[in-house]
């Protein structure tokens, strides 16, 4: 099917934007745009009558303004990497994309207050050495974080390695500052741990996924910076194992747990054999294996400690096969490597279907098992490569092409995949979507999961806030604008 061409935009309202958006802030050309209409996986393909790159929240309100005057749908983006094309404008050619990554300054951070307030287009990576460099830690870390921005990461509300810990990002943001469909500034920014006034609002905003504002502005929660971190590389049998693994460092100390990652052995062979210089530190391939993290702002050895009696006594009872401390930050460095680039591995390897799902811990096994069988039954010689989120109950239950076969066939059968294993998800009391969001990917499952009374307040909330639908429209909500 052919798209129809983008619809050009009136001369009037170019000139009108270029005057907001400044010099290089309106991209009309379809090579500069071409970047931003395609998402990170290379799923979604879509249009758009302009990019607009606003260098302030003032610009981006007043280029809301000019869109809800004329009726032109926005989609805001920020370092495009979304999992289920929740930054993709459509085919229409009629979506004008908005990007955070101008509005990049880290406003101020306090010392006293424990706090960061952050323009939405600094990137997560660059927040977190902001923080370092202040004696503090952000403690949010997700594989994208060299791309993905602040916005983005509130907007999808997400996870990563250390929600065991910190939990999801919605936890570590006292305050927010974002641009509504009207083109107002909603200036929720109060650095307060307390603040019992109203329905709270910010909440509503992070994890919207762009559906009802766009987020330009947050005030973070941060952390002492740990004076001691010991990181372990385990070998273990199956999910069984890292659970008990999970368990005997939760009962041992709950509170040293920063990170508590799966990782299957056919994942991390594609990351060993696929990625450069992420070779596997341990004597023999293991069918499994777990990435473990304590951190501590005290200093002295007392979680190396801990981490040799847990490993040592899990070694004895045969639930670890083998295991490996990092000697040094660059080693641990190189362990989170292995953990990090199983998602760019398995792009490496032809195409995949994510299942980001997450069940009650005590339901991995019996999820990974059953989930595995199905697939496998659907297509035969399909890379079942599970990794994730253990320690959360996230599973990245992610299933790479068989070798040799044709990609785009086999991303034609997405739905088919995903609604078998997300059956599973749903039998075992699950989410189809544990935290990278809805998007256009999954938007289509909305009904069925989140039907009923759920799915009409999300669509009130929605006409109140956006009665135009000009929000990223066709996003989480599959027919709301
Ligand atoms: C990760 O944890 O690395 C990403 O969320 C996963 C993915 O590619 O599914
Ligand atoms: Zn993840």
């Amino acid at each position: 099917m052919t798209s129809p061409s983008p619809a050009a935009l009136p001369d009037t309202l170019i000139s009108a934007l270029e005057k907001i958006l400044g010099p290089g802030g309106l991209l009309t050309q379809a090579s500069d745009m071409a970047g931003f209409l395609t998402d990170w996986r290379g799923m979604f393909h879509g249009r758009a009558c302009a990019v607009a790159r606003p260098a302030s929240t003032e610009a981006c309100a007043e280029t809301v303004r000019l869109c809800a005057a004329h009726g032109i749908p926005v989609v805001p983006q920020g370092g495009n990497t979304s999992m289920v094309g929740g930054a993709t404008p459509d085919a229409s050619g009629r979506e004008l994309v908005i990007l955070t990554s101008r509005m990049n300054r880290v406003r101020e951070i306090d010392r006293i207050d424990n706090t960061m307030s952050i323009d939405a287009g600094v990137t997560l990576k660059a927040a977190q050495d902001a923080a370092f460099d202040a004696g503090l830690m952000l403690p949010l870390s997700i594989s994208s974080e060299g791309s993905a921005e602040i916005g983005g990461v509130l907007a999808t509300n997400a996870g990563g390695n250390n929600t065991v810990r910190y939990g999801n990002a919605r936890e570590l943001v006292l305050g927010l500052e974002a641009v509504l469909p009207d083109g107002r500034v909603l200036n929720l920014m109060r650095r307060l741990r307390k603040d019992n006034t109203g329905y709270a609002l910010r909440q509503l905003f992070i994890g919207s996924e762009g559906t009802l504002a766009i987020i330009t502005g947050a005030i973070l929660q941060l952390q002492p910076k740990p004076k001691s971190i010991e990181t372990a590389l385990c070998a273990v049998a199956d999910p069984k194992a890292a659970l008990a693994l999970f368990a005997a460092f939760r009962n041992a100390e709950p509170s040293a747990i920063q990170a508590f990652e799966f990782m299957s052995g056919p994942s991390m062979k594609l990351v060993n054999t696929l990625i450069p210089d992420a070779p596997l530190p341990l004597a023999e391939p293991s069918p499994a294996y777990v990435l473990v993290e304590l951190a501590s702002p005290r200093g002295g050895d007392t979680l190396r400690g801990l981490m040799e009696e847990v490993l040592g006594k899990a070694l004895e009872d045969g639930l670890v096969s083998d295991a490996v401390l990092a000697e040094s930050e660059a080693q641990r460095l190189a362990f989170w490597k292995l953990r990090e680039e199983h998602s760019e591995a398995q792009k490496r390897a032809g195409t995949s279907v994510k299942n980001d799902v997450s069940v009650p811990l005590s339901a991995i096994p019996e999820f990974i098992d059953r989930a595995t069988a199905a697939c496998e039954k659907l297509v035969p010689g399909i890379r079942v490569a599970p990794f994730g989120h253990i320690g959360d109950g996230n599973i990245h239950f992610n299933l790479v092409q068989p070798e040799g076969a044709d990609g785009a066939a086999f991303l034609a059968r997405d739905h088919e995949i995903m609604d078998a294993v997300t059956a599973i998800v749903r039998d075992l009391g699950g989410s189809f979507s544990a935290e990278h969001g809805v998007g256009q990917l999954k938007a289509y499952m909305m009904p069925e999961w989140r039907g009923g009374a759920e799915l009409d307040v999300m669509r009130r909330i929605k006409a109140a806030i956006d009665p135009q639908g000009i929000m990223n429209p066709g996003k989480m909500l599959p027919d709301a604008g």
